[in-house]
């Protein structure tokens, strides 16, 4: 059986105080939540105040991105070996990287290699825009996404990594996937995992995300292929993530 897994994706939200603050209440709610593995991802900033405060907790901690790269001359970036012993996850290929910083299905891949070089765990994040899904190509982007992003693994590797399907049209916008549309997206995104490994692929969790909450989340979360939810603007409220926590525990 998956062990469900629901991530807060915060986004550039938070300041220290602010996260401290967010990660205080949070621990508290979700004390007597089990049977469900719970993380935020805060901004890199707020990541070292965020884990030590979150240590012998329930709840991980994981990054929104990464650079490939060990060290180097590579201003701004964080590289895995900085995130080393800070965190378990790292969001990588998030549609938001995709459209506003560049990113591509061979940056994802070369991402997904390092964070797992480095003993980190990748959740690979894939979904289609409104105009692909209008006009039917959801299942050809997923696809290509799923199988650039996973490009060079091995099996081992690819059992431990976490697929987050987003909708882009259903990010921040308050229309989520029908739990029907959703389960069919992730059950495909399963068909195309076998596909590169049949032996793992019922081993890999595959999350939604799209304007999860509090009140939506037990009827996504209880689809076949739904192994968990990755959650931006109410994973920013403590009554409300640990609301979404409990609907999966
Ligand atoms: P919302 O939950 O705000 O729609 O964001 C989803 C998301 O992008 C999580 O990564």
């Amino acid at each position: 059986m998956r062990t469900p897994i629901i991530a807060g994706n915060w986004k550039a939200f938070k300041t220290i105080p602010e996260a401290l603050a967010l990660v205080g209440e949070l621990a508290d709610s979700v004390r007597g939540v089990s049977g469900v593995e719970m993380a935020v991802c805060p901004p890199f900033t707020a990541l070292a105040a965020v884990a030590e405060r979150l240590r012998g907790t329930s709840i991980k901690v994981g990054a929104q991105n990464v650079y490939w790269e060990k060290q180097g001359a590579y201003t701004g970036e964080i590289t895995p070996p900085m995130l080393q012993g800070l965190v378990d996850y790292v969001i990588i290929g998030h549609s938001e990287r995709r459209k506003l910083f560049g990113e591509t299905d061979e940056t994802v891949n070369k991402k997904v290699h390092a964070v797992l070089a480095h003993n980190l765990l990748p959740i690979i994040a894939v979904g289609e825009n409104l105009d692909e899904n209008e006009a039917g190509k959801t299942g050809a982007v997923v696809t290509r996404q799923i199988r650039g992003g996973f490009q060079g693994l091995s099996a081992d590797q690819a059992r431990t990594c976490v697929v987050a399907y987003e909708p882009v049209w259903a990010i921040g916008t308050g229309e989520t996937a029908t739990p029907a549309v959703a389960q069919q997206a992730c059950a495909y995104i399963r068909g195309v995992l076998r596909e590169i490994s049949p032996v793992y692929a019922d081993a890999i969790r595959i999350q939604y995300g799209g304007s999860v909450n509090a009140e939506n989340a037990a009827e996504l979360l209880s689809q076949p292929d739904i192994d968990g939810a990755l959650v931006g603007g109410a994973s920013l409220k403590a009554d409300q993530f640990a609301a979404i926590c409990a609907a999966a525990g």
